[in-house]
C-alpha cells in the first residue's frame, strides 16, 4: 500500500501487465496503420509515459507530437471552452491517433475533437491507457484501449492525485 496526500492506495495493474497490453496495443496500430505515416498526438500530462512506451514499440514510421488542453470558462453560458496548447502543427490530409491517459466522464475528448475535425484531418483514433465505461457522460468512440477499469481514482504511470504519483511504475487504486 502507498499513501499520497493522506489517501491510500493499493496496488492495482502491475509493471508487466501494462507493459504487455501497450506491447499489443502498438503491434494492433502498426497491422493498422501500416504505409500511413500516423501522426499520434498525446495529451499532457497524464499521457506521457504511455505515449513513450507506445511508440517506442510501433513497428512503422510515425511521427509524435504533445499538446496540452487547457479549460477555461467561456463569456457565454455554454460554460467550459478548451484551448489546445501547443496545436501548432498542420494535421490536414493526415491520419491522427490521440493517445490519452484516461477517458473518465469523457468531457475532455467531447469537446476537443470536434476543433480538430475543423482541420480535416484523414482520420482521427482515439487510444487511450485506461476507460471507466461506468464513468461516461458524454459520447466518446474508443477505438483502442489497454485497460477498462471500474469508476474508482487509479493513479501512477503517468497518472496523478493532485500532481503526485505520476512517477510510479505500476497503477494503484485508491483504498475504499
Ligand atoms: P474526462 O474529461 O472526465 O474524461 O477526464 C479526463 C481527465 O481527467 C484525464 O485525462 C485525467 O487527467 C483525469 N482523470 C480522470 N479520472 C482519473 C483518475 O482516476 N486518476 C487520475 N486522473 C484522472
Amino acid at each position: 500500500m502507498i499513501t499520497i496526500h493522506n489517501k491510500n492506495f493499493v496496488p492495482y495493474i502491475s509493471e508487466d501487465e501494462i507493459k504487455k497490453k501497450v506491447k499489443n496495443l502498438a503491434e494492433q496500430i502498426s497491422k493498422d496503420y501500416d504505409g500511413m505515416k500516423p501522426l499520434f498526438i498525446a495529451i499532457l500530462n497524464g499521457a506521457f509515459m504511455f505515449a513513450s512506451d507506445l511508440f517506442k514499440e510501433l513497428e512503422i514510421e510515425a511521427e509524435i507530437s504533445f499538446i496540452k488542453l487547457a479549460s477555461y470558462k467561456g463569456m457565454k453560458s455554454t460554460g467550459q471552452v478548451l484551448t489546445a496548447i501547443g496545436l501548432d502543427f498542420d494535421i490536414n490530409d493526415r491520419h491522427v491517433i490521440i493517445i490519452e491517459d484516461i477517458v473518465d466522464t469523457g468531457k475532455t475528448l467531447h469537446s476537443f475533437l470536434p476543433q480538430l475535425r475543423h482541420s480535416q484531418p484523414k482520420s482521427i483514433k482515439l487510444a487511450t491507457l485506461l476507460h471507466k465505461p461506468e464513468a461516461l457522460l458524454f459520447p466518446v468512440e474508443i477505438d483502442y484501449v489497454c485497460f477498462a477499469i471500474p469508476d474508482k481514482f487509479v493513479v501512477g504511470y503517468g497518472l496523478d492525485f493532485d500532481n503526485l504519483g505520476r512517477n510510479l511504475k505500476e497503477i494503484y487504486q485508491i483504498e475504499e
